[in-house]
């Protein structure tokens, strides 16, 4: 893999990692999914960063996929790796402590919507189109598309979006749920994500670390344990500086927003 097939910036707190093989409309082969792993991690490990975006280059695709040109000699053994290290990938973004943003510039299909999935907050540009259309090429989602999906969607719409493996126009998207915001275009989602990238920077970082933690949990286990969950994270909360300054600023009617420590 090219070195320049993800790249890596930080600005002011928010790192954006960039999926950049636009020739390819930003196919994720397994170089491409370890290298954006390792960016994950180096964005966790950094202190100084508070949120993470992202996004693909260009003005046609996030991702369209799992690159299918790896799919060719492949046989059920030795195709396990590659599923297993998809699914690895969104299991880690999932696990940060800091707020993970896809900013979804066109096409998010097959593992691109996967990985978009796995991501907190889906933004989206007029011109995205969403989808599982991996029963196209006679096989299924594999980096937890089945999983994911109707856990956001609702089971129904996922197995009519999962069986068909239409693609869906972003208007769409938005109605079901599958991406929360669109923008008009690109440069203007690019604009939109900057923007809720930055107040989620201005949070205070260890709340927003556990209302993460208690908000995935609750994807995996029965009620009574995530409310036990939520009472856990909501007591440390308590055992931080931010509440302190947070609080304190509501009760002392101050004009300026709190200046949180992440402490
Ligand atoms: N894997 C590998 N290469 C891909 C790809 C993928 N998932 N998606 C697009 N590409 C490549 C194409 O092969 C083409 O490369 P080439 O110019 O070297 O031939 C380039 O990206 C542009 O794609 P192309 O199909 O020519 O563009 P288009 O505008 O006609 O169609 C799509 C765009 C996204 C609709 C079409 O590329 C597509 O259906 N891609 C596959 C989507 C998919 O099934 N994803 C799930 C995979 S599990």
């Amino acid at each position: 893999m090219s070195e320049q097939d993800v790249l890596y910036e930080v600005d002011n707190g928010i790192a954006t990692v960039t999926i950049n093989r636009p020739a390819k409309y930003n196919a994720l082969n397994t170089a491409v999914v370890g290298t954006l792993r390792e960016m994950m991690k180096k964005a966790e490990d950094d202190d100084s960063v508070r949120v993470v975006i992202l996004t693909g280059t260009g003005e046609k695709a996030f991702a369209a996929g799992a690159d299918i040109a790896e799919f060719k000699d492949k046989d059920s053994k030795t195709v396990r790796p590659l599923a297993q290290n998809g699914q690895e990938f969104c299991k880690y973004m999932e696990s940060m402590s800091k707020p993970v943003i896809a900013a979804i510039n066109g096409f998010a299909l097959g593992g691109g919507c996967e990985i978009a999935m796995a991501c907190d907050i889906r933004y989206a540009s007029a011109n995205a189109l969403l989808g599982q259309p991996e029963i196209n090429l006679g096989i299924i989602p594999g980096f937890g598309g089945t999983v994911r999906l109707p856990r956001l969607v609702g089971l129904g719409k996922a197995k009519e979006l999962v069986y068909t493996g239409d693609n869906l126009k972003v208007e769409e998207a938005l109605r079901i749920g599958l991406v929360d915001k669109v923008f008009d275009s690109v440069e203007a989602l690019r604009e939109g994500t900057a923007a809720l990238a930055k107040k989620l920077a201005g949070k205070p970082g260890i709340a927003i670390k556990l209302a993460k933690q208690s908000l995935n949990h609750a994807w995996n286990l029965p009620l009574g344990k995530n409310l036990d969950f939520e009472v856990d994270v909501f007591c440390q909360t308590f055992a931080t500086e931010d509440k302190e300054i947070g609080v304190d600023a509501f009760l002392s009617k101050s004009k300026d927003k709190p200046k949180f420590k992440h402490k």
